[in-house]
């Protein structure tokens, strides 16, 4: 029998439980319905809606369910529809008539929003602490690579020297901000919604400060209505998951491309690495191959929810227990790359003389060439255009800017003199770039102090 069966006049056709039933994926959020339902039971014995001893047996009973959970004794059922009724169901079992009173005052409605909010909060405080790990890998190749030069490129064309200290803490950058992200996500979450009923509150004087104080949460929602219908805090944290996943999946890029024979800046470690069932040559880059590919799934949730949410009517809808599937996989795929990727990353091995040879071809000093003319009074276009026509000479000639004699160099602009050639050294080009932000030693060395401090906080 149902436990909303009173107003049928059969049972459900097995195929209408099937299709209805999501207890097969949200059996895992049984901790916080339990958590939940301890908290709104205490509550109605507080305020005298039930009976002090009510309101004991029902919490003692919700304690072995949850112990028996935990130690694989439950099964639950298909036709219980959900987590929310498969508890509720095995209390009565346990405890008869007084378990059926534990919904008083509650809707699945109010309470399916509450499980979800307890869950990705918890699941929030996880992910950020694998990013933290991620930061904290970042921080430490940054330090190490502090003189590491290596070519700058914008539309994958060298572009001007930098060095991996910097390339690694604009990485450390976006991270940033997804833990910023995730925070700001976390404070939306945090609003308890029992009380809201099925839509319309409930008549029954609940207290419900005392269910969030009890539940850990920071406020109290606001509207009734509001509380049951939306979804927002689970796309939010889909779109700070996708966010988060294609910043992995940039680096996964680069990664891929840099441990390439024609790159061949880095080594990945053999551990981090697969072969090939036929190649017996082949080393490849498949952990950051698979996050890059997981992040095309993460982006599908995202646009899951947001098509899923996008036309419907207040209130509840049953259209939204399709949230669940989507954030528990986007939830999963990024728990299950964090810390992979991490330890790929820690492991790698940076071929620096490769990277400096790199840097020092494809003209990365032409810029420096111009502004040594500018500071010798030269306007900058002007200055742009001298450089351009040097680079063309160079090119035809097979030759870099350095290695020209300066009477060369003279024939395109008296203003060049012996001190160009320190001017537009790789180290100086890296180095004269002293500015906030910029990828000199003494800069990223900043960026980092302040990047430590920054983890420092959030611990
Ligand atoms: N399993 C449902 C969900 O995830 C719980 C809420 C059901 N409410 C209802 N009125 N049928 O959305």
């Amino acid at each position: 029998m149902k436990l909303w069966g009173g107003r049928f006049t059969k049972g459900t056709d097995k195929s209408v439980d099937d299709f209805n039933s999501s207890i097969r994926f949200d059996c895992r959020m049984y901790k916080q319905d339990i958590r939940g339902s301890i908290a709104h039971a205490r509550m109605l014995g507080e305020q005298g809606i039930i009976t002090k001893n009510e309101s004991s047996s029902i919490c003692n009973a919700l304690e072995e369910i949850l112990s028996d959970i935990e130690n694989g004794m439950v099964e639950f059922e298909n036709d219980a529809e959900d987590i929310h009724m498969n508890v509720e169901r095995l209390l009565i079992s346990r405890i008869g008539d007084v378990g059926k009173k534990l919904h008083t005052g509650r809707s699945r409605n109010d309470q399916v929003a509450l499980d979800t909010r307890m869950y990705i909060k918890q699941e929030i405080i996880e992910i950020k602490s694998m990013l933290v790990g991620l930061e904290e890998t970042l921080l430490s190749l940054a330090e190490q690579n502090l003189d590491t030069i290596m070519p700058g490129y914008t539309h994958l064309q060298r572009a001007q020297p930098v060095t991996f200290a910097h390339h690694m803490m604009a990485y450390f950058q976006m991270l940033k901000r997804d833990l910023e992200r995730l925070d700001d996500c976390f404070g939306r979450t945090d609003f308890m919604p029992l009380g809201s009923g099925a839509l319309a509150g409930t008549t029954y004087p609940l207290d419900r400060k005392m269910v969030a104080e009890e539940l850990g949460f920071a406020q109290i929602t606001q509207n009734s209505m509001d509380s049951v219908s939306d979804r927002d805090y689970v796309v939010e944290l889909c779109s700070c998951i996708s966010i988060l996943m294609m910043h992995l999946s940039r680096l996964s890029e680069e990664i891929i491309l840099w441990s390439s024979h024609e790159f061949n800046f880095i080594t990945l470690d053999d551990a981090y690495s697969t072969g090939s069932s036929i190649m017996p040559q082949k080393k490849n880059p498949d952990v950051a191959e698979l996050v890059r590919g997981k992040t095309g799934r993460t982006i599908g949730n995202l646009v899951t929810l947001l098509s899923m949410m996008k036309s419907l009517p207040l209130a509840y809808n049953k259209d939204m227990q399709e949230d669940k599937e989507a954030v528990f996989d986007s939830i999963d795929t990024v728990k299950m790359c964090l810390p992979v990727f991490t330890k790929m990353l820690a492991t790698i091995k940076i071929n620096k003389d490769i990277m400096y040879t790199a840097a020092g071809l494809g003209f990365t000093n032409a810029t420096d060439a111009a502004d040594y003319l500018v500071k010798k009074g030269v306007p900058f276009r002007t200055a742009h255009e001298i450089t351009g026509k040097l680079v063309l000479h160079c090119i035809k000639k097979g030759i870099s800017i350095e290695n020209l004699p300066l009477t060369e160099l003279q024939q395109f602009s008296v203003h060049f003199e012996n001190d160009l050639y320190n001017s537009i050294r790789l180290e100086s080009c890296v180095n004269y770039r002293n500015i906030l932000g910029g990828p000199a030693k003494d800069a990223v060395t900043g960026s980092i102090k302040s990047g430590k401090a920054f983890i420092d906080s959030l611990k």
